[in-house]
């Protein structure tokens, strides 16, 4: 016969496992100092929390530690010139994450005198704050008893309860399951320890069920299931658009950039002039010429993919005068200019416009 245990030993299991098997990560208080009543900083959490979503705990560490090395405390962060910060964020991705963090550091200060509050409403109405990341911050840095449903814990839910409606339309049902479990004891340890549960052992393909410390009440790991789970709705194919950079160098070495408008995507960000991007294979967009130049066609181009669309960009490289007058952006000097303050698709096009250049030599 299956062992069972009663719904409230699944947290205690848990936080049992967690104690010994937590994730060490820099943003972290491990459960034995936050048993001892050490919680982590908010600011840190915030950051941290803002920089996972849709990002890797390995590709987040390097960024988080440059940005509170830069920026220790939220004030600091709030006092930050835009453009640094956007620069520093270059690479992440999801850019409108970037303008909300500084919108919401300058409404810390502004609103709470520089604290994060302990307070999930108040949380939640500051700019960038959404109900997973006003829970994240409520319990994992106050230890108050919110229920955080990430992708990963998600999946642990839908294979706990063999639930095979498919995401989306499954949340609802997947947030009620894992707010029954939220234990009002270390609500903080226990968020995080079914998010490391969901990234160590409940895995997305072969889950390591024989380690697991939710082996015995799992329904899908009684049914065969595990692996299947969540269903998932298939997603819509991604149309293709196309357009074109413009990479304008003048001869002291000083390149053409613009800031791109707030609004759009990759808003705020630096990036090369370029055409407007359109769904036509025909034709290829090529918009205006930022400057006036002999514009030579780069061989390959530039393909990156976004959210909801590929992104194929044609790449036109010139040389330009001391005196040359660009209609749009303005010139970086040598001195100033760093590719990783680019966003990727535009660092591509940097790289791409280097290799063609170091084969012409
Ligand atoms: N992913 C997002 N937030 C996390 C956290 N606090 N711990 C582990 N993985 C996470």
């Amino acid at each position: 016969m299956r062992e069972t245990s009663p719904p409230g030993d699944l947290p205690r299991i848990l936080l049992d496992w967690y104690d010994v098997h937590a994730r060490s990560m820099p943003w972290r208080t491990g459960p034995a100092e936050r048993k001892a009543g050490v919680l982590p900083d908010p600011y840190r959490v915030w950051l941290s929390e803002i920089m996972l979503q849709q990002t890797t705990v390995a590709t987040v560490r390097d960024y988080f530690a440059r940005f509170v090395a830069r920026w220790p405390t939220v004030a600091d962060l709030a006092a930050a010139e835009d453009a640094d910060v956007m620069g520093e964020w270059a690479g992440l991705g999801y850019y409108a994450r970037a303008r909300n963090l500084l919108k919401c550091a300058r409404a810390v200060v502004d609103r709470h005198g520089g604290a994060f509050p302990a307070d999930h409403d108040a949380l939640l109405a500051l700019p960038g704050i959404g109900p997973y990341t006003a829970a994240a911050v409520a319990s994992i840095a106050f230890d108050l008893p919110y229920t955080v449903l990430d992708g990963n814990v998600e999946r642990v839910m839908a294979r706990l309860h063999d639930i095979h409606t498919p995401l989306p339309a499954a949340k609802p049902a997947l947030m009620a399951r894992a707010a029954e479990l939220t234990p009002r004891d270390r609500p903080g340890d226990y968020a995080q320890a079914v998010m490391d549960l969901g990234a160590t052992i409940c895995t997305p393909k072969s889950p390591a069920c024989g380690i697991c410390p939710w082996r015995t009440p799992c329904a899908a790991r009684a049914e065969g299931t595990a692996p299947l789970l969540p269903m998932k709705t298939p997603k819509k194919p991604k149309p293709v658009r196309h357009g074109t950079l413009y990479l304008a160098q003048r001869t002291d070495g000083a390149w053409l950039l613009e800031t791109r408008p707030e609004k759009g995507l990759l808003g705020g960000m630096l990036g090369w002039p370029g055409s407007d991007w359109h769904d036509i294979d025909t034709d290829r967009p090529e918009g205006t010429p930022p400057v006036d130049a002999e514009w030579r066609d780069l061989n390959g181009e530039v393909r990156h993919t976004f959210t909801h669309f590929h992104l194929i960009l044609s790449i036109r490289t010139a040389t330009v005068g001391m005196d040359a007058a660009a209609e749009r952006g303005r010139f970086v000097t040598r001195s100033d200019f760093r590719p990783s303050d680019l966003p990727t698709v535009m660092r591509k096009a940097f790289d791409l416009s280097q290799a063609a250049a170091l084969q012409s030599l």
